[in-house]
């Protein structure tokens, strides 16, 4: 069993407090994503954390699941849900490993702020693929820590060990994009803030049958 999970649940209550720290960013994306979804959709958000962006999406598609490993965020997103009038949101804890869908369920899949937590991102990203109807889209926001911060992946370790931080994966941009190329993605937006450039943002599509 995946152990991250306690890690997210002791800072939840102090991540729900946190303000985005580049708002001109964050309504970027959320602009860019909405260019992507539509009323008649299907879609996941895996890695949800508190829901946020969850409750701002969902208002725009016909069904919203946001799916967290760790119980103490899902019930973080829940309490803002019984606050909101959203009827088409559901918050489950699961992972992507463990979640129980068919194949090619979704038109569009959410990762943000989560592929560089995880042990395997191309195990994530082949699921993603399986699990998004052909056309479908995959939008992401990732820390490239490869690009300009290639050190992090030797302290990494000890500040997880002495549980500062979770689990990070250091890899580049170009790595990131060749996992997502090689498992059939085509990648139609790429986005790197001016105000942070670890971070990318990227829409890749699955391609038609
Ligand atoms: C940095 S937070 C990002 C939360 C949210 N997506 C955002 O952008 O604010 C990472 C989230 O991923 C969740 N997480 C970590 N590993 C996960 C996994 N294997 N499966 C699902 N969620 C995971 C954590 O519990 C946490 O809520």
């Amino acid at each position: 069993m995946d152990q991250s999970y306690k890690f997210w649940d002791r800072i939840a209550e102090r991540y729900a407090k946190q303000p985005i720290n580049d708002e001109d960013s964050y309504q970027k994306k959320l602009a860019i994503t909405q260019q992507y979804l539509a009323p008649s959709m299907n879609v996941l958000e895996f890695g949800c954390g508190t829901g946020s962006t969850a409750l701002l999406h969902a208002p725009h598609v016909k069904h919203y699941l946001g799916i967290d490993i760790s119980p103490k965020m899902i019930e973080i997103s829940q309490s803002k849900l019984s606050q909101s009038n959203l009827n088409n949101i559901d918050f489950e804890v699961t992972t992507l490993d463990n979640l129980n869908a068919a194949k090619e369920t979704y038109d569009a899949i959410l990762g943000l702020s989560i592929l560089h937590l995880l042990e395997d991102r191309n195990k994530a990203i082949e699921k993603v693929y399986e699990l998004l109807k052909p056309g479908g889209v995959f939008v992401s926001n990732t820390a490239c820590l490869g690009d300009s911060m290639g050190y992090f992946r030797y302290i990494a370790p000890i500040g997880k060990f002495f549980g500062l931080i979770p689990l990070v994966k250091v890899f580049t941009r170009s790595q990131l994009e060749t996992s997502l190329e090689t498992v059939g993605f085509s990648i139609e937006r790429r986005w790197v803030p001016e105000s942070s450039k670890l971070v990318y943002f990227i829409v890749a599509r699955k391609p038609m049958d």
